[in-house]
């Protein structure tokens, strides 16, 4: 069965959709690691509670970025992991991870890309006025959130719409995608 490692940042909602799918069948496919940049990442709870090996990797204790994702690498190779999926994972990822991983890496994207990739990205759908935005999932490549698009997801944006009800529309989106997505994935129905 593919192993499938995780890297998170945060709350860990998106991360807690595939440990649901993988849990039931839906996904054929275990989630093995997770990886947070974060300390305090709710995530983290997340994973131990399904028994899921969960650890905090500090940035900090490496003197550059290279050495950090080397530690990554290691970490995911340990697992003997296949897939990566970013999960409100909040750092760009750069080429160490990208040379073991380019075509086996993918990401969930709150925004229809390519529209308003990069942070903040349902603020930047209220801020252009858009009258509808989504949920990307996409291969991860060089670019800021760039990659080839696998599924989308569109949700209208409502006039009184705030950054957390526009938000939480998105979200849910996501959390129905991004297992579909991964299932596509590891049936090998989805080629980068
Ligand atoms: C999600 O909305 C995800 O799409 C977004 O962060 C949130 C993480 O939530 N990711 C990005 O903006 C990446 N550029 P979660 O931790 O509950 O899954």
């Amino acid at each position: 069965m593919l192993n499938i490692g995780v890297l998170i940042s945060g709350r860990g909602s998106n991360l807690q959709a595939l440990i649901d799918a993988s849990e039931c069948g839906d996904i054929p496919a275990k989630i093995s690691i997770v990886i947070s940049n974060k300390s305090d990442a709710y995530g983290l709870e997340r994973a131990k509670k399904h028994n899921i090996p969960a650890v905090f990797i500090n940035p900090r204790d490496f003197s550059d970025k290279n050495s950090y994702e080397r530690k990554i690498v290691e970490t995911l190779k340990q697992y003997n992991v296949g897939l990566v999926c970013l999960a409100g994972y909040m750092k760009i990822v750069g080429e160490v991870i990208l040379t073991e991983y380019k075509g086996k890496m993918i990401n969930i994207h709150p925004s229809l890309l390519p529209k308003y990739p990069g942070l903040h990205a349902q603020k930047q759908a209220l801020e252009d006025k858009a009258k509808v935005s989504g949920a990307t999932v996409h291969f991860v490549d060089e670019g800021c959130d760039t990659g080839s698009i696998i599924l989308q997801a569109e949700v209208p944006v409502l006039e009184n719409d705030t950054e957390d009800s526009l938000s939480a529309r998105i979200l849910e989106q996501e959390h129905k995608i991004y297992p579909e997505a991964v299932r596509l994935f590891v049936e090998g129905k989805v080629k980068f």
